[in-house]
């Protein structure tokens, strides 16, 4: 499914983006719209070099080891069914993985954090390891995660400038998480953002 193409200006400056952001655990009951999603996830992987294919966070040796899911509750964003969709950064697209609303038990698996369970958009930012360490041995282990941490940030930094809410999740039991998301073995999840409107 083909998301609305991303908008390359916005309501604030990087600088009022980088002075508002803050975690933010509670979201209006409210959905997001598609085209809020599509920017989401345009400034977590979305291609800004199509020629080269490089994209908006960057990437060691640009071996783009990321794999971006999403997970929407129902009634979680307009025009879109709940269920768990892969991002295609080639394609600013989703491709459907699962039908369902899974956020019940993303929460148990997130350590019954509740805002995980009342988001009405999960991002989770799993990684494919060995992209990076086909090419980095060891070390690009620990460059998967610095991506990881830039793609987290480009989420914050895009939440607050469209007035959504985020907050980065660390803790939640890895195989559990891969396992409700129906990611292949190799796709380890390395963060959960959920996401909504702020209240
Ligand atoms: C690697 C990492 C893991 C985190 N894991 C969680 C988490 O599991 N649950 C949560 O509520 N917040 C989590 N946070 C958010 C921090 O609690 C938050 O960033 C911190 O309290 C500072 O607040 P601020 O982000 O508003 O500046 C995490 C942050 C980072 C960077």
């Amino acid at each position: 499914m083909k998301l609305p193409p991303p908008r390359l200006k916005g309501q604030l400056t990087v600088e009022e983006a980088i002075a508002q952001r803050r975690s933010q655990r509670v979201y209006a009951e409210e959905p997001l719209k598609l085209w809020e999603l599509g920017q989401l996830l345009w400034a977590a992987q979305g291609i800004t070099d199509p020629k080269r294919g490089f994209r908006a966070a960057p990437s060691a040796g640009a071996t783009y080891p990321l794999e971006v899911y999403v997970m929407v509750s129902a009634g979680g964003v307009e025009d879109l069914n709940p269920g768990v969709y892969r991002y295609i950064p080639e394609q600013h697209s989703l491709q459907p993985i699962k039908a369902g609303d899974f956020s019940g038990e993303l929460c148990r698996a997130a350590l019954n954090q509740p805002w995980v369970e009342k988001a009405p958009v999960k991002i989770v930012i799993c990684a494919v390891f060995e992209r990076t360490t086909s090419r980095y041995g060891e070390r690009g282990v620990r460059y998967v995660y610095m991506e990881a941490g830039h793609v987290g940030e480009n989420l914050y930094l895009q939440a607050e400038a469209l007035g959504l809410a985020t907050v980065a999740v660390g803790a939640f039991h890895d195989d559990e998480v891969q396992k409700i998301l129906g990611a292949p073995g190799n796709h380890k999840p390395i963060y959960i953002y959920p996401v909504g409107r702020k209240p």
